[in-house]
């Protein structure tokens, strides 16, 4: 994979963890705000419902402190009406009393009953009415009371006193009325001075008093009296629970303790309701219970939800920028890095190409010194034929000088021509040879084969032996270890004549006496080594290190510097060995290893 796949990939994968980090951050985020969302919600919905609830108990009882007082107001207004006292003082102008009471009666749709009952209990003035909002009659079938409670009540009431008795319901010949009428009675004592004459008795018929207390659009309220009866019940199947067969209470029915319930105002968190104790006088008092109804919770839930949505829209909405925010700068970073790679792939390409330019050219130089390689051994050749062709060719001209001068004496007998044609033709055949054996020499390889390197050498030997002859070179070659060479005999044998002939180059510019050149084969640490050792002198110090590269020459007319490099190349790359150089006391010694196992 290259680099810039990498920083793609790791750009991919930096996405990728940025995403997945974000929805999980977000979520986090989300799941934080909306636990403390309901979790406020919860606690402001509860301190809403407390205050709601105490602020509705107070106009409640606000309500009833209303009616108690009209109610009151009605009977003290009669009592201090003074046809009504001089008729209770005298039981005079009867028909005014009774006017009086019929137009208070009338007063109110509620208002059920309206009576004065004397001390004796006997019922002197009563005014009715069957159901609320029905027509008021004067009743005439006047009974006597005095074995009902509100009688003894009444009896023992203080000037001026009002009593309320509980809201229950009403009682006709000694069974409850169908339907079931509540009914509330209220009470003030007749005095003439300190003389108990009787009381002024109202019955009010409590079903609109008792809905219109119990009506809200977002509590469900509960009516009960102190025991905890109910009066009104969510379930209208359970009004007036004290009087149903299997009693039903407020303190079961909703887990409350008495001791909480009996408390003048009491708040559950737990169960999320409120109790108010409404008051009716000093001593009869009310429950009145508030719960949360299914509508107003609904509300609620759907409030804290609507809120929660609004936060999670405006962290979303918000989260977006900041994702963007923070990942922008390492996306750049990215992106300078994705820049910057492909810049150096370019660059890579470039250098491939550049290389392969320059290759390119190493090749060509390649082909140019091969080109020259073969000029300059073409040189040599020439030279080499010529120094093998100098001993015969001399030999041919005194043969024709004296051939010319007998015959110009008249001395040339045939015996003698014979012999001066048969030696003539002995050196033409000489310099045919010679021409065939370099033609050997140069001719290219076609395949690789097994060879004798002794005969490869003396191949070499050969083309060089006329000159060295005449320098006076001695050229040995001593066998320590027999071995073949796989490869193209004809380039070993180059190499080996290229030694040959730098050896003599040396031996004949340095005038060396005793020159020897010495070829010794031999095989050591598993490979096949031919040593080639002169005494000329040894190879001159500032050039031995680059004697292998092309060009190097000491010889400015005659060398090129190509020989040494051409015989390094072959020796490599066509036989996979070595060849390298070293000085000894007195010369050069050339070393070729070549891999004994081939
Ligand atoms: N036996 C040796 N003794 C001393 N110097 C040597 C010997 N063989 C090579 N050299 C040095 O190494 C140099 C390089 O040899 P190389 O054969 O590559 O080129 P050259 O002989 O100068 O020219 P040419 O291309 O004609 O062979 C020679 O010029 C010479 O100075
Ligand atoms: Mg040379």
């Amino acid at each position: 994979m290259t680099n810039i796949e990498k920083i793609k990939k790791s750009k991919k994968r930096f996405k990728k963890i940025l995403v997945i980090s974000y929805i999980a951050f977000a979520a986090l985020i989300l799941v934080s705000i909306y636990m403390l969302h309901v979790r406020i919600s919860s606690q402001e919905s509860l301190k809403h419902f407390l205050n709601n609830t105490t602020q509705n108990s107070i106009q409640k009882q606000r309500y009833i402190d209303n009616f108690l007082s009209r109610s009151s107001n009605l009977i003290k207004a009669i009592l201090s009406n003074d046809e009504f006292s001089s008729f209770a003082r005298t039981g005079k102008n009867k028909k005014i009393a009774q006017d009086l009471f019929y137009s208070m009666i009338k007063i109110d749709k509620s208002y059920m009953q309206l009576r004065y009952i004397d001390s004796n209990g006997n019922e002197i003035i009563r005014f009715d009415r069957k159901d609320i909002g029905t027509k008021v009659f004067k009743q005439t079938d006047l009974q006597n009371k005095s074995k009902r409670y509100y009688c003894k009540k009444c009896a023992s009431l203080k000037k001026s006193e009002i009593w309320f008795s509980n809201i229950d319901l009403n009682i006709e010949h000694g069974k409850i009325e169908k339907p079931i009428k509540p009914v509330i009675r209220v009470s003030i004592p007749v005095f003439d001075k300190n003389r108990y004459l009787g009381f002024l008795i109202l019955n009010v018929f409590m079903k609109r008093y008792l809905n219109d207390l119990t009506e809200s659009s977002i509590y469900d309220l509960y009516l009960c009296d102190l025991s905890g009866n109910f009066l009104i019940s969510k379930n209208p199947k359970n009004n007036w629970s004290k009087y149903l067969n299997k009693k039903i209470n407020a303190l079961n029915e909703f887990d409350i303790k008495k001791e909480d319930f009996s408390k003048n105002t009491y708040f559950s968190k737990k169960h999320r309701y409120f109790i108010k104790t409404l008051k009716i006088s000093g001593y009869n008092n009310l429950k009145l219970i508030y719960f949360e109804n299914l509508k107003q919770k609904k509300l609620t839930s759907q409030l804290i939800q609507q809120r929660v949505l609004t936060t999670v829209l405006f962290a979303i909405f918000i989260s977006f920028p900041f994702a963007y925010l923070v990942s922008f700068p390492i996306s750049k970073l990215y992106d300078s890095l994705e820049e910057e790679a492909e810049r150096i792939a370019k660059e890579a390409n470039n250098l491939e190409i550049r290389v392969q330019v320059e290759i390119e050219k190493n090749h060509a130089k390649d082909r140019l010194l091969e080109n020259q390689a073969k000029l300059a051994a073409l040189g040599e050749m020439i030279g080499n034929i010529a120094h093998q062709w100098r001993h015969p060719i001399t030999r041919l001209s005194l043969i024709m000088q004296n051939l010319k001068s007998l015959y110009d004496n008249k001395k040339l007998t045939s015996e003698m021509f014979n012999k001066y044609y048969k030696n003539s033709l002995e050196q033409i055949d000489y310099m045919s040879e010679t021409i065939e054996d370099f033609r050997n020499f140069y001719r290219e390889d076609k395949e690789k084969s097994l060879f004798n390197p002794s005969l490869a050498i003396g191949n070499a030997y050969k083309i060089v032996n006329a000159s060295i002859k005449h320098e006076g070179i001695n050229l040995s070659l001593h066998v320590k270890d027999k071995f073949s060479v796989l490869g193209f005999a004809n380039q070993f044998s180059q190499v080996i004549l290229n030694i040959i002939q730098n050896a003599k180059d040396a031996l004949e510019e340095k005038n060396i006496k005793n020159p020897y050149i010495d070829i010794t084969l031999y095989q050591k640490d598993g490979k096949n080594i031919i040593e080639i050792r002169d005494n000329a002198g040894g190879i001159n110090k500032d050039i031995i290190d680059k004697i292998f590269d092309a060009y190097t020459t000491t010889k400015q007319k005659t060398g090129t510097g190509i020989g040494l490099y051409m015989s390094k190349t072959i020796i490599k790359e066509n036989f996979n060995g070595n060849l390298y150089a070293k000085n000894w006391d007195d010369g050069a010694i050339f070393v070729i290893e070549l891999d004994s196992k081939v």
